[in-house]
């Protein structure tokens, strides 16, 4: 076990899917610098991450990225404590771009190399935004990748609750938004729209009647798909704003009602969010009613820190190198399909 004497300071990197990012932060809660350079416009037109641009990408913007979190925190190289990079899940090429230059830096400063699962790192990305937030409590990582609730019994005990059986919340978002033709990436275009739209038609929401607390998205999907299709062969004019507020009302009520009932069976009187959905103004504020109504203590981050960040990974990189017994150095790989708490 470290024992902390002193302030310590993290260089967080990040590269698992679009976002190129770097930071400092100061035992775990504190950032000093968050540098992100977002790769969304070059995508766009493909209406999707394309990996293999997104790997060339990263390469060129990784080194000044860095640079720049160094110099916006105004840390000498020399003076971090240690460098966490995140090391799955996520697209293989682009995580081995912060990987390699991870493992390159902390090779020439001497420093502990510490390897970060990114889901655990949007959870932590909360311990920023509330300073007093400790485990226990439940929390919903939704993103584009994944959609999990998770009972996060200690900074580094996770146990899953619930997950999505098909499509990550974040990816139904993106392909109901390439339906309705109105941009990549859909989360923020449809979250837009909802607020203007009225939740008029009834898309399905999935329950299982079974023990597990999982999501499905499928059917929402091909419930909109078939819903603008029937329209549009009757010649009638979609509202794509009444769309997105149905649809995102629809998913809404699953993700909060599941991780309530999930949190009541693990007798927390905390709900946390994270994750790039987490971002959702509906999501956010149905989540607040049901934790005024039920008594349960709700918080998510500011929407910076909701997408991907590497300020997320120095404050669960901090967390691994105070336990002692995180386990990667140099011999770190990339892990695409990395679980949550496996170590
Ligand atoms: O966490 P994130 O930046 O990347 C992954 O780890 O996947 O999440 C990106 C996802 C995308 O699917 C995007 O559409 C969704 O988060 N998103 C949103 C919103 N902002 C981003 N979904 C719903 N509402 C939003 N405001
Ligand atoms: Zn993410």
């Amino acid at each position: 076990m470290i024992k902390k004497e002193k302030d310590i300071y993290i260089l967080g990197i990040e590269t698992s899917c679009d976002e190129t990012a770097a930071s400092i932060v100061r035992n775990g809660r504190t950032v000093l610098s968050n540098v992100v350079s977002t790769q969304i416009e070059i995508h766009m037109k493909y209406g999707g991450v394309v990996p293999e641009i997104a790997s060339r990408k990263h390469v060129e913007s990784i080194i000044p990225v860095i640079d720049c979190a160094l110099n916006e925190a105004n840390i000498n190289k020399n003076d971090i404590d240690a460098i966490a990079v995140t090391y799955g899940p996520g697209l293989v090429g682009a995580l081995l771009v912060g990987v390699s230059a991870a493992k390159a830096m902390a090779f020439a400063l001497k420093k502990p190399l510490i390897g970060v699962n990114h889901i655990e790192g949007h959870i932590a990305a909360n311990y920023i935004s509330h300073q007093d937030l400790e485990p226990p409590f439940v929390c919903l990582v939704v993103s584009g990748g994944h959609s999990h609730i998770v009972h996060v019994k200690g900074y580094r005990d996770f146990e899953i609750l619930g997950r999505t059986r098909d499509d990550a919340a974040g990816e139904a978002f993106d392909k109901i938004a390439r339906i309705l033709g109105i941009g990549y990436p859909g989360g923020p275009q449809i979250d837009k729209r909802a607020v203007i739209g009225k939740n008029l038609i009834k898309f399905p929401e999935v329950h299982f009647n079974d023990e597990t607390f999982d999501f499905s998205f499928s059917g929402v999907k091909t419930s909109v798909m078939n819903y603008v299709n029937r329209e549009k062969q009757k010649g009638q004019e979609i509202d794509i704003n009444d769309v997105c507020a149905s649809f995102q009302n629809a998913v809404t009520n699953v993700l909060v009602e599941n991780t309530f009932k999930a949190a009541q069976t693990r007798n927390v009187d905390t709900v946390v969010i994270a994750g790039g959905v987490a971002a959702n103004q509906g999501l956010r504020q149905k989540m607040e009613q049901s934790g005024i109504k039920r008594g349960i203590k709700v918080f998510y981050p500011p929407i910076l820190l909701c997408t991907d960040n590497a300020v997320m990974i120095g404050a669960a990189g901090y967390y691994e190198l105070i336990s002692g017994v995180y386990q990667k150095g140099l011999e770190l790989n990339a892990v695409p399909g990395l679980k949550i708490g496996v170590r």
